[in-house]
Order: structure tokens, then C-alpha cells, then sequence
């Protein structure tokens, strides 16, 4: 249901991912390549600082030859690289903000908006529950946030998706649309962030960012269980015939 909306609200346009957990990137440029969805996004670009990821993501590419889909290496806590701000959309799934107040989101979301050179979309999954205070509060903090750099909400799906996450199962998210008004400035040069106030709670309670990047170590046969993985216990008798 999600990867066939944003396929049908990216038809033709050029998406970036920042940070793609949930692999969405794969599923709207693989539904289109086996014509299960006749739209789609023009361009496909996932950035996430786990290599695992990345690397999952290009090599799906390169098997399925999805010509558009690819993916970066890259940490939001660094400036975005002048060469990608020339995309339409910006989708984001973010770490949902709770002990930051939202921070986190819009950080993510700042990468998002500097990718469309502040002019385009976004679409942000965020935590959407109205029995909980601080989901609540982070909406508004985010829109909050958005509407500084002249985006405006043009679209809410409100409590869409439930993640079924260990720490709050029940707890549900919305797809949050955002667009930039017409004429948005797009003068802002992306910077990185160090203050180390606004990383304090970045992942959760106390947990500020300490990685760069998660690295992929290598394992030889991909698409097969590493040899650490597992044992095989042969079959008394066979074994000699066949060696
Ligand atoms: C962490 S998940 C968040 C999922 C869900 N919203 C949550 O709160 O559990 C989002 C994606 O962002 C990536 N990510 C996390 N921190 C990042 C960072 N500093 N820079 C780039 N990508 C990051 C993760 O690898 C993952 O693919």
C-alpha cells in the first residue's frame, strides 16, 4: 500500500530516500520494472550511512537491472553533497524524535528539503497517536520546522502504519505530505551538524550518534547464509560415495 502510493505520487519525478529501513525504494523500482504499478518514479536514490543497506539496494539493481535505482553512502550529520540536490521528492523514515522533541526528524527532513533544493516535495513517516503527548508534539514541531524553510503539510494520511515496534507496539504513524510554496527561496547552503545539545538524545534517552558509517563485511557468496552461519551435519554413509 505504501510503496503504491509513493510510486503513484512520484510518477515521472526524481526521489530520493533519506535513510530507506524499510527498503520502499526497492519495492516502488521493482513494481514498476514487472509492470505490477504502470507508474513510478523517473530516478531512484537511497542514502543511508548503513553500507549494509546500500549495498543490498545496488545489488538488487544490478540483478533485477533496475537502471533507476542506486544508492550513497552517506551520514545526514554531514553536509549534502553538491551533487544531489537536483531531485523532485524527498521520501524519510526517520528516527521518530521521541526524547528530542523532534530533532531528529528534522534533520532528516533538512536533507530532505536541501536534496530538492528547497523546492519540491517531501514525504515524512512519523509517529501519528493521539492517545500519546509527545507524538503529538513532535507533529507540531516538525511542521513547525517545515514551515520556516516554506513548506507547507499539503497532505496527511493519519495513522496509517503500525510498526510494531518492541519498545511501543501499538504505536502508529502517518504519512506526513509536505510541498514548498511557489517561489521558496532555494539559497541555503547544507552545513553539518556537531552541537552537541541537538545530538544529546538524537537515537533515544541519551543516545547520541557515535557511528559514521555501519560497514559491510564483505561476505563471499551473497544472496547465501555466511559460513558462520551455520553447520551442515552430512549424512552418515552417502558422504563417502560422493567425495
Ligand atoms: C533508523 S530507521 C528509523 C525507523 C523508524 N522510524 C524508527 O524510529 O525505528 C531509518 C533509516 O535511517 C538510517 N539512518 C539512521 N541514522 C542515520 C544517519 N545518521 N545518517 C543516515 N542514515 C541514517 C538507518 O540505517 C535506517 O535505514
Amino acid at each position: 500500500m505504501q510503496s503504491e502510493f509513493v510510486a503513484r505520487w512520484t510518477d515521472g519525478k526524481r526521489l530520493v530516500f533519506v535513510g530507506d529501513g524499510d527498503a520502499i525504494s526497492v519495492c516502488v523500482s521493482y513494481l514498476k520494472s514487472r509492470e505490477v504499478l504502470e507508474y513510478g518514479p523517473s530516478k531512484v536514490m537511497v542514502l543511508d550511512f548503513d553500507e549494509r543497506i546500500v549495498n543490498a539496494v545496488k545489488r538488487f539493481a544490478d540483478k533485477e537491472r533496475l537502471e533507476n535505482l542506486d544508492a550513497r553512502l552517506y551520514n545526514v550529520l554531514d553536509a549534502l553533497p553538491d551533487d544531489l540536490v537536483d531531485f523532485d521528492c524527498f521520501y524519510t523514515n526517520p528516527p521518530w524524535g521521541q526524547y528530542n522533541n523532534g530533532l531528529s526528524i528534522n534533520l532528516f527532513v533538512d536533507r530532505g528539503m536541501e536534496a530538492v533544493s528547497l523546492s519540491g516535495e517531501g514525504l515524512v513517516v512519523i509517529a501519528d497517536d493521539r492517545e500519546l503527548p509527545w507524538p503529538q508534539e513532535v507533529l507540531a514541531q516538525v511542521q513547525r520546522h517545515a514551515a520556516e524553510s516554506g513548506f507547507y503539510v499539503a497532505r496527511m494520511q493519519p495513522e496509517l502504519h503500525l510498526y510494531h515496534l518492541d519498545d511501543a507496539p501499538d504505536l502508529r504513524s502517518c504519512n506526513l505530505l509536505f510541498r514548498s510554496r511557489p517561489g521558496n527561496s532555494t539559497e541555503r547552503v547544507s552545513k553539518p551538524v556537531t552541537d552537541k545539545l541537538r545530538l544529546e538524545n538524537f537515537y533515544g534517552r541519551t543516545k547520541a550518534p557515535k557511528v559514521r558509517y555501519i560497514r559491510e563485511l564483505k561476505s563471499l557468496n551473497y544472496g547465501q547464509a555466511h559460513d558462520t552461519e551455520y553447520k551442515l551435519e552430512l549424512l552418515e554413509g552417502l558422504h563417502e560415495r560422493d567425495s
